[in-house]
């Protein structure tokens, strides 16, 4: 099948790219310019593991192909999805301009029967608005054309995203003929070989489910970031209440994991969309209204605990600040709406120093961040310690599950550790010289660990603490 797809970030590449791999003849368009030549002579504008190969072969294979030109490609596209950005207007609701563009460039182009597909996470109405922009382009040019629409919303996940597209969980296919339905069962065939997970519904439920599906992990990441800060006014251990929940098979143990608020390019603006469009019709979402408030409260937690810990000193102003991490999770070189940038933030503003490091995220991190000279940027996380009062762990890439925490301490000036990711045990952290901070667990600190009393602690601890 000639595929087009429109819009070539995240989604588009990857969707682009494993159509191709399944055999699909794929053209990829997008309207950066500087974009399409990189991808041309195989350089890939993110980070995604096993995305470079797989294009580089795909592109070899002649299956593959870059271009800015619709002229050119719209005309032999059997089906064009549509996966160009749709970030937050100023009101919250989905910014829908670029899918619109891009219909009415289509119109422009068509030539013969094709079916047009949103990709990209677009609000209920989205597409039957593209089927109108698109037949009243045809109109236009006065030619009688046949097209369909169809809803097929993106479930991917950045760091994970050829998995997720290769064998997906379930594909969402919202039509309103038969006809359409056909074409997107062929497309999609090479992926279900195993196990059908088609899901075919009509458009507007389709349209709603990425929706639904994204408030419903944001619901999730929400509350266990209020019981993990129930937790430590109470003196309970989040990792505990995590399993015990997680347990039961009603509730499932994934997406319960606390930590710096939820960021990226989807969860935050999807809730933003999703209370929007139900304004828009009368209704308030109370829930999202509140995981959107807690999430906000949430991303500011680490500053609050440095600020509580540097308090009986003067604050945070003038400490030197370690950061490890900065993209929204790991895997992904994506800072959209991450929680580093509103710690950095907060932390330049009270005029503290920043040393900061990032696996794959640097770059990315300086263009959002500018050229602040308080802000040094490191090469790996012993850098970062250098002379630092404290270190703040924002991002669980797999280098910083393992540290030599050693050397970190060795290297730095005081001896706070604050863990927004939960990746350590607290009294291991203590007895290793740090004070450790983390989300929905107890403090522990170097001195206190000293007591006799507390290593047995300690010990107790180490044997039955939950991971
Ligand atoms: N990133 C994710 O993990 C993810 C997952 C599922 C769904 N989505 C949704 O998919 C859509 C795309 O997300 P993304 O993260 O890939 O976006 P992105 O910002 O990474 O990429 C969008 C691309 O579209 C291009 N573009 C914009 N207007 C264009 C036009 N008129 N013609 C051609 N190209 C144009 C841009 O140049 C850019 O390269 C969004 O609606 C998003 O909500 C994203």
């Amino acid at each position: 099948m000639n595929i087009l797809v429109i819009g070539i970030g995240y989604v588009g590449l990857v969707s682009g790219t494993c159509f191709a791999e399944m055999g699909h003849h794929v053209t990829c368009l997008d309207i950066n310019e500087e974009k399409i030549e990189n991808l041309q002579k195989g350089l890939i504008p993110i980070y995604e593991p096993g995305l470079e190969e797989m294009v580089k072969r795909n592109i070899k294979s002649k299956r593959l192909s870059f271009t800015t030109d619709y002229a050119t490609s719209v005309p032999h596209a059997q089906v064009c999805f549509i996966a160009v950005d749709t970030p937050t207007t100023k009101y919250g609701a989905a910014d829908t301009s670029q899918v619109e563009m891009v219909a009415r460039t289509l119109a422009h182009h068509l030539q013969q029967y094709c079916v047009i597909v949103t990709k990209s996470t677009v609000p209920v109405g989205t597409t039957s608005k593209v089927r109108d922009i698109v037949a009243q382009g045809l109109q236009e040019r006065d030619i009688c054309l046949d097209f369909d629409v169809v809803s097929n919303p993106e479930f991917l996940k950045e760091g994970n995203a050829i998995h997720d597209f290769m064998k997906p969980d379930r594909v969402i296919i919202g039509v309103n003929n038969a006809q359409a339905a056909a074409i997107m069962k062929e497309i999609y065939s090479p992926f279900m070989l195993n196990h059908e997970r088609l899901l075919v519904m009509d458009i507007c439920s389709a349209e709603l489910a990425k929706y639904a599906a994204n408030a419903m992990l944001a619901t999730r990441i929400s509350f266990m970031n209020e019981m993990a800060n129930l937790c430590e006014k109470l003196g309970a251990n989040v990792s505990w209440i995590r399993k015990a929940i997680g347990a039961d098979e009603r509730i499932g143990n994934k997406f319960l994991y606390p930590g710096v608020g939820f960021g990226g390019s989807c969860l935050p603006k999807d809730v933003r969309a999703l209370i929007a469009q139900a304004q828009a019709v009368d209704l308030e979402l109370a829930i999202l209204q509140a995981v959107q408030e807690i999430n906000q409260q949430q991303k500011n937690v680490m500053y609050a605990k440095l600020q509580a810990y540097f308090a009986s000193q003067g604050g945070v102003r003038g400490r030197t600040i370690g950061i490890l991490g900065l993209s929204f999770k790991p895997d992904t070189d994506d800072m959209r709406e991450a929680p580093s940038l509103v710690l950095m933030q907060a932390l330049l503003q009270e005029e503290a120093v920043l040393r900061v490091f990032d696996p794959i995220a640097m770059s990315k991190a300086k263009s959002m961040m500018g050229n602040d000279s308080s802000i040094t940027w490191c090469q790996d996380e012993l850098e970062v310690a250098e002379g630092a009062d404290a270190l703040v762990l924002m991002t669980e890439w797999k280098q910083f599950r393992f540290l030599n925490v050693q050397a970190i301490l060795d290297r730095m000036t005081g001896r706070g550790f604050f863990d927004g990711r939960n990746q350590y045990q607290p009294e291991e952290m203590a007895r290793k010289g740090f004070d450790y901070f983390s989300i929905g667990r107890q403090p522990a600190y170097a001195h206190e660990h000293q007591k006799p009393s507390q290593i047995v602690n300690v010990l107790f601890e180490m044997q039955i603490g939950p991971s």
